[in-house]
């Protein structure tokens, strides 16, 4: 069998280095992947928002099936592209892959279907947006309808700011069309947590559940970014509350999607806020989580590739998962200045030292290759982790080996998984 992964991120890495274990893969593609999976994949120079050149790629290639990391080639259409090729793809087509590329259309689902989730109001026009304040208290959370890469969500003190946020959204389009619709939603306090599942469309297969790190900061400080850490299991999921999320959240979700008419097949990754109510949607995405992925993947001992086939042929009935109890924590080193601006092509050093502590799990992200030697290339460069027996050694030994690398500028947050370790929540 011949994949193709697409994506250049860490999550991508770690996808790919669990599938080069597979026997009955031949072959691995990554588009455009990056210097940690040229390893282990060909990597081929096309975007991932270039739907025709990854379908070209794979016709070309004969590719048996390609897995989507990223949204954006998803809310674009690739998956609907390649079925129409008649090729296997592991991801929701466009109108399924809504759930995560519209906020406004999830939130209306889990009204209509009785999904929990946070109360909310949707508009396209500031009038209708400030009566909308008038029916939420602060703190009010405010987001952008469209894909914003992780940037369109506010979360603001008072009604001022709130004005202010809005009207940049919907009259100075600071988020582009992904802002011409607004969502404003009932701010939900609790532990955040999130839960994967796989479908096929009909049937789901709960994978497990992680925690990340959205700030940039220690302590929750600073902007938001991408993802800088996180970790899986996470202790304080009990089995009750996890019941209570496959079947009201994850299942009902899946059911919702089919009788939309819009099977939903790939991964569903559903953002939480674990409330005194119990557990309510903040987000979906339909796509693996990054930096969860990281220590998701470490943790199943079951064949991704074939988990992967059975969504994209629908019968994920006939498959179990196999999640190792061990536990995994990953430490995402960032360029200095990210999430704003950085400069990149600074060397990385103590790769292999790293990779030697016991356990280590080392992912690329933004690295590139320069003359032999890896060098820095994008905001998040390096997702450095490992497996432990539990939280407090995986997180150890992660630690370890982020001391050993080193790279101009190099950031990352020093208490990921720091609560979990001393039996905390979060
Ligand atoms: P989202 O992209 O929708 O997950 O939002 C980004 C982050 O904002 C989440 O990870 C939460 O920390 C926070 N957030 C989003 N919605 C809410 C809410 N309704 N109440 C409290 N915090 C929220
Ligand atoms: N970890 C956040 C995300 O993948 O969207």
């Amino acid at each position: 069998m011949k994949v193709l992964v697409v994506g250049g991120g860490a999550r991508e890495h770690a996808l790919i280095w669990r599938m080069a274990e597979n026997p009955t893969i031949d072959k691995l593609f990554a588009a455009p992947g990056n210097a940690g999976m040229a390893k282990d994949a060909e990597c081929v120079r096309v975007a991932v928002d270039d739907v025709p050149g990854i379908a070209d790629l794979v016709e070309r290639q004969r590719i048996d099936l390609t897995v989507v990391g990223p949204e954006i080639p998803l809310v674009a259409g690739l998956a609907d592209e390649l079925l129409e090729r008649g090729r296997l793809v592991f991801g929701p087509t466009k109108d399924a892959a809504r759930l995560e590329g519209s906020k406004s259309w999830a939130k209306s689902l889990c009204e209509r279907y009785g999904i929990p989730a946070a109360r909310s109001r949707t508009t396209t026009s500031m009038e209708g947006a400030v009566e909308a304040l008038d029916e939420f208290e602060a703190p009010y959370v405010m987001k952008a309808d469209g894909l914003a890469a992780g940037k369109g969500v506010a979360i603001v003190a008072d009604r001022d700011e709130a004005t202010v946020w809005l009207r940049a959204a919907l009259e100075q389009r600071t988020f582009g069309a992904a802002g011409a619709s607004v969502v404003i939603e009932e701010f939900l306090s609790g532990t955040e947590v999130s839960a994967f599942a796989l479908s096929d469309g009909r049937d789901v297969l709960p994978l497990t559940f992680a925690q990340d790190f959205k700030r940039v900061g220690d302590g929750d400080a600073g902007p938001n970014t991408g993802g800088m850490g996180a970790y899986s299991p996470v202790p304080f999921v009990d089995d009750a509350t996890a019941d209570e999320i496959l079947n009201d959240v994850l299942v009902r979700t899946v059911r919702a999607m089919e009788s939309e008419g819009a099977r939903y097949s790939g991964v569903l990754y559903a953002g939480l806020m674990l409330t005194d109510e119990g557990p309510k949607v903040l987000e979906f995405n339909a796509r693996f989580g990054d930096p969860e992925t990281q220590v998701i993947v470490p943790r199943l001992g079951s064949d991704l590739a074939e988990l992967c086939l059975a969504c994209a042929e629908g019968n994920l009935a006939l498959y179990k998962t196999n999640l190792s109890p061990q536990s995994c924590v990953t430490v995402v080193l960032a360029s200095g200045g990210y999430p704003d601006t950085y400069e990149t092509g600074f060397e990385i050093e103590g790769l292999a030292e790293a990779k030697s502590v016991e356990g280590a799990l080392i992912f690329h992200a933004g690295t590139a290759e320069r003359g032999g030697r890896v060098v820095t290339a994008g905001g998040r460069v390096l997702s450095v982790g490992a497996l432990g027996d539990d939280v407090a050694e995986a997180r150890a030994r992660a630690y370890e080996a982020v001391s050993r690398i080193s790279f101009d500028g190099m950031r990352f947050r020093s208490d990921i998984a720091a609560n979990a370790a001393e039996g905390g929540s979060a």
